[in-house]
Protein backbone atom coordinates (compact mmCIF):
# COMPACT_ATOMS: atom_id res chain seq x y z
CA UNK A 1 0.00 0.00 0.00
CA UNK A 2 0.95 3.61 -0.73
CA UNK A 3 2.55 5.55 1.94
CA UNK A 4 1.73 9.09 1.84
CA UNK A 5 2.68 12.40 3.32
CA UNK A 6 0.46 13.51 5.90
CA UNK A 7 0.30 17.31 5.10
CA UNK A 8 -0.54 20.56 7.34
CA UNK A 9 -1.38 23.83 5.16
CA UNK A 10 -0.41 26.99 7.07
CA UNK A 11 -2.46 29.69 5.97
CA UNK A 12 -3.55 33.26 7.68
CA UNK A 13 -5.87 35.09 4.88
CA UNK A 14 -7.54 34.48 1.89
CA UNK A 15 -6.62 31.13 1.15
CA UNK A 16 -6.31 30.90 -2.48
CA UNK A 17 -3.04 29.17 -2.53
CA UNK A 18 -4.63 26.49 -0.41
CA UNK A 19 -7.61 26.25 -2.93
CA UNK A 20 -5.24 25.42 -5.63
CA UNK A 21 -3.15 22.40 -3.45
CA UNK A 22 -7.14 21.27 -2.54
CA UNK A 23 -7.86 22.03 -6.70
CA UNK A 24 -5.12 19.64 -7.04
CA UNK A 25 -5.54 17.24 -4.56
CA UNK A 26 -8.76 16.38 -5.85
CA UNK A 27 -8.10 15.97 -9.83
CA UNK A 28 -4.85 13.46 -8.87
CA UNK A 29 -2.22 16.10 -8.92
CA UNK A 30 -0.55 15.05 -5.58
CA UNK A 31 -0.53 11.57 -5.30
CA UNK A 32 1.95 11.01 -2.83
CA UNK A 33 0.55 13.44 0.19
CA UNK A 34 -2.50 14.35 1.51
CA UNK A 35 -3.70 17.14 3.38
CA UNK A 36 -4.83 16.18 6.71
CA UNK A 37 -5.58 19.57 8.57
CA UNK A 38 -5.20 23.26 7.95
CA UNK A 39 -4.19 25.77 10.47
CA UNK A 40 -4.78 29.59 10.46
CA UNK A 41 -2.81 32.22 12.32
CA UNK A 42 -6.68 33.91 13.11
CA UNK A 43 -10.15 32.77 13.57
CA UNK A 44 -11.43 34.86 10.59
CA UNK A 45 -8.71 33.58 7.82
CA UNK A 46 -11.40 32.39 5.03
CA UNK A 47 -8.78 29.71 4.17
CA UNK A 48 -10.40 28.08 6.92
CA UNK A 49 -13.99 28.05 5.20
CA UNK A 50 -12.09 26.92 2.17
CA UNK A 51 -10.96 23.59 3.96
CA UNK A 52 -13.75 23.01 6.05
CA UNK A 53 -15.90 22.74 2.56
CA UNK A 54 -14.20 20.04 1.44
CA UNK A 55 -14.54 18.39 5.30
CA UNK A 56 -10.67 19.22 6.19
CA UNK A 57 -10.07 19.86 9.62
CA UNK A 58 -9.06 23.21 9.96
CA UNK A 59 -8.29 25.41 13.35
CA UNK A 60 -7.93 29.16 13.46
CA UNK A 61 -4.84 29.54 16.53
CA UNK A 62 -5.53 33.16 17.38
CA UNK A 63 -1.14 34.11 17.49
CA UNK A 64 -1.85 37.93 18.53
CA UNK A 65 -3.90 36.95 21.30
CA UNK A 66 -1.63 34.41 22.32
CA UNK A 67 1.61 35.62 21.75
CA UNK A 68 4.19 33.43 19.75
CA UNK A 69 5.13 30.71 22.15
CA UNK A 70 1.36 29.38 23.04
CA UNK A 71 1.07 29.90 19.32
CA UNK A 72 3.41 27.20 18.19
CA UNK A 73 2.73 25.22 21.33
CA UNK A 74 -1.14 24.91 20.07
CA UNK A 75 0.13 24.20 16.80
CA UNK A 76 2.88 21.52 17.87
CA UNK A 77 0.06 19.84 19.36
CA UNK A 78 -2.09 19.83 16.50
CA UNK A 79 0.81 18.82 13.85
CA UNK A 80 1.14 16.03 16.37
CA UNK A 81 -2.34 14.92 16.87
CA UNK A 82 -2.69 14.50 13.67
CA UNK A 83 0.64 12.64 12.86
CA UNK A 84 1.80 15.66 10.06
CA UNK A 85 4.92 15.23 8.13
CA UNK A 86 5.43 18.27 5.97
CA UNK A 87 3.90 21.84 6.49
CA UNK A 88 3.28 23.92 4.08
CA UNK A 89 3.15 28.16 4.33
CA UNK A 90 0.55 28.64 1.89
CA UNK A 91 -0.02 32.35 2.45
CA UNK A 92 0.95 32.34 6.32
CA UNK A 93 2.44 35.61 7.16
CA UNK A 94 3.21 35.00 10.49
CA UNK A 95 7.16 34.60 11.26
CA UNK A 96 8.10 30.81 12.76
CA UNK A 97 10.73 30.98 15.64
CA UNK A 98 13.83 29.58 14.95
CA UNK A 99 13.07 27.15 17.65
CA UNK A 100 10.21 25.66 15.96
CA UNK A 101 12.15 25.82 12.48
CA UNK A 102 14.68 23.65 14.15
CA UNK A 103 12.48 20.79 14.89
CA UNK A 104 11.27 20.50 11.28
CA UNK A 105 14.44 20.22 9.11
CA UNK A 106 13.42 20.23 5.37
CA UNK A 107 10.07 19.47 6.30
CA UNK A 108 8.90 23.31 6.13
CA UNK A 109 8.18 24.59 2.64
CA UNK A 110 7.16 28.32 1.74
CA UNK A 111 5.34 29.94 -1.30
CA UNK A 112 6.66 33.69 -1.96
CA UNK A 113 5.16 36.26 -4.30
CA UNK A 114 8.73 37.78 -6.15
CA UNK A 115 11.87 36.02 -7.27
CA UNK A 116 14.11 35.67 -4.06
CA UNK A 117 16.19 37.10 -3.51
CA UNK A 118 14.50 39.93 -4.46
CA UNK A 119 11.62 41.52 -2.31
CA UNK A 120 11.95 38.79 0.70
CA UNK A 121 12.57 39.20 4.35
CA UNK A 122 11.47 41.18 6.92
CA UNK A 123 8.43 43.47 5.69
CA UNK A 124 7.93 41.87 2.79
CA UNK A 125 4.47 40.01 2.06
CA UNK A 126 1.12 39.59 0.66
CA UNK A 127 0.42 42.67 -0.94
CA UNK A 128 3.54 44.57 -0.04
CA UNK A 129 5.91 42.46 -2.56
CA UNK A 130 3.91 43.66 -5.42
CA UNK A 131 3.81 47.54 -4.94
CA UNK A 132 7.77 47.18 -3.79
CA UNK A 133 8.28 45.70 -7.11
CA UNK A 134 6.68 48.12 -8.61
CA UNK A 135 7.66 51.24 -7.12
CA UNK A 136 11.18 49.83 -7.88
CA UNK A 137 9.86 49.46 -12.08
CA UNK A 138 11.18 45.55 -11.98
CA UNK A 139 10.14 44.51 -15.39
CA UNK A 140 10.09 40.70 -14.32
CA UNK A 141 9.04 39.42 -11.12
CA UNK A 142 7.53 35.93 -10.31
CA UNK A 143 7.33 33.88 -7.40
CA UNK A 144 9.36 31.15 -5.39
CA UNK A 145 8.90 27.94 -3.27
CA UNK A 146 11.97 27.27 -1.01
CA UNK A 147 12.16 25.82 2.24
CA UNK A 148 12.30 27.25 5.53
CA UNK A 149 15.56 26.06 7.19
CA UNK A 150 17.68 27.42 10.28
CA UNK A 151 20.57 29.05 8.66
CA UNK A 152 22.88 28.83 6.39
CA UNK A 153 20.51 26.60 4.47
CA UNK A 154 18.13 29.38 5.21
CA UNK A 155 15.75 29.14 2.37
CA UNK A 156 16.95 26.51 -0.06
CA UNK A 157 15.04 27.32 -3.32
CA UNK A 158 13.11 24.58 -5.06
CA UNK A 159 11.36 25.85 -7.94
CA UNK A 160 10.76 29.68 -9.65
CA UNK A 161 8.77 30.92 -12.13
CA UNK A 162 9.22 34.34 -13.70
CA UNK A 163 6.01 36.70 -14.73
CA UNK A 164 5.92 39.80 -17.05
CA UNK A 165 5.00 43.14 -15.35
CA UNK A 166 3.35 44.89 -17.59
CA UNK A 167 2.49 48.98 -18.27
CA UNK A 168 -0.43 50.12 -16.12
CA UNK A 169 -0.25 47.41 -13.50
CA UNK A 170 -1.46 47.94 -10.19
CA UNK A 171 -0.08 45.46 -7.40
CA UNK A 172 -3.48 43.94 -7.19
CA UNK A 173 -3.19 43.25 -11.07
CA UNK A 174 0.32 41.93 -10.45
CA UNK A 175 -0.32 40.01 -7.24
CA UNK A 176 -3.19 38.49 -9.61
CA UNK A 177 -1.17 37.75 -12.92
CA UNK A 178 1.96 36.36 -10.34
CA UNK A 179 -0.66 33.87 -8.19
CA UNK A 180 -2.41 32.47 -11.82
CA UNK A 181 0.81 32.05 -13.54
CA UNK A 182 3.20 31.33 -10.92
CA UNK A 183 2.52 30.50 -7.50
CA UNK A 184 -0.77 27.83 -8.32
CA UNK A 185 1.51 25.89 -10.38
CA UNK A 186 4.16 25.75 -8.59
CA UNK A 187 2.98 25.34 -5.13
CA UNK A 188 0.77 21.82 -5.81
CA UNK A 189 4.48 21.01 -8.39
CA UNK A 190 7.11 21.66 -4.89
CA UNK A 191 4.30 19.86 -2.72
CA UNK A 192 3.67 16.82 -4.73
CA UNK A 193 7.80 16.45 -5.01
CA UNK A 194 8.62 16.58 -1.55
CA UNK A 195 5.55 14.05 -0.39
CA UNK A 196 7.14 11.62 -3.26
CA UNK A 197 10.54 11.98 -1.33
CA UNK A 198 8.51 11.61 1.85
CA UNK A 199 6.44 8.74 1.04
CA UNK A 200 9.97 7.25 -0.29
CA UNK A 201 11.34 7.48 3.13
CA UNK A 202 8.06 5.83 4.97
CA UNK A 203 8.36 2.85 2.81
CA UNK A 204 12.02 1.80 3.61
CA UNK A 205 11.25 2.05 7.62
CA UNK A 206 7.92 -0.06 6.56
C1 LIG B 1 0.27 34.91 -1.65
O1 LIG B 1 0.60 35.78 -2.70
C2 LIG B 1 1.55 34.37 -1.01
O2 LIG B 1 2.56 34.13 -1.94
C3 LIG B 1 1.91 35.50 -0.09
O3 LIG B 1 0.68 35.94 0.45
C4 LIG B 1 -0.37 35.69 -0.49
C5 LIG B 1 -1.46 34.90 0.20
O4 LIG B 1 -2.56 34.67 -0.64
N1 LIG B 1 2.85 35.06 0.89
C6 LIG B 1 3.82 35.85 1.37
O5 LIG B 1 3.94 37.03 1.10
C7 LIG B 1 4.79 35.15 2.34
N2 LIG B 1 5.90 35.99 2.64
P1 LIG B 1 -3.57 33.47 -0.41
O6 LIG B 1 -4.01 33.51 1.06
O7 LIG B 1 -4.73 33.79 -1.31
O8 LIG B 1 -2.91 32.18 -0.76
Amino acid sequence: MLRRARIAVLVSGGGTNLEALLGAQATGGIPHGEIVLVCASNETAFALERARRRGIPAFGIPRRALGQEKFEAALTEKLADYRVDLIVLAGFLSILSEDFVRRWPDRIVNIHPSLIPAFCGKGYYGLKVHEEALRRGVKVTGATVHLVNEIPDGGRILLQKAVEVLPGDTPEVLQRRVMEQAEWVLLPRAVEQLSAQIASEKEDHL
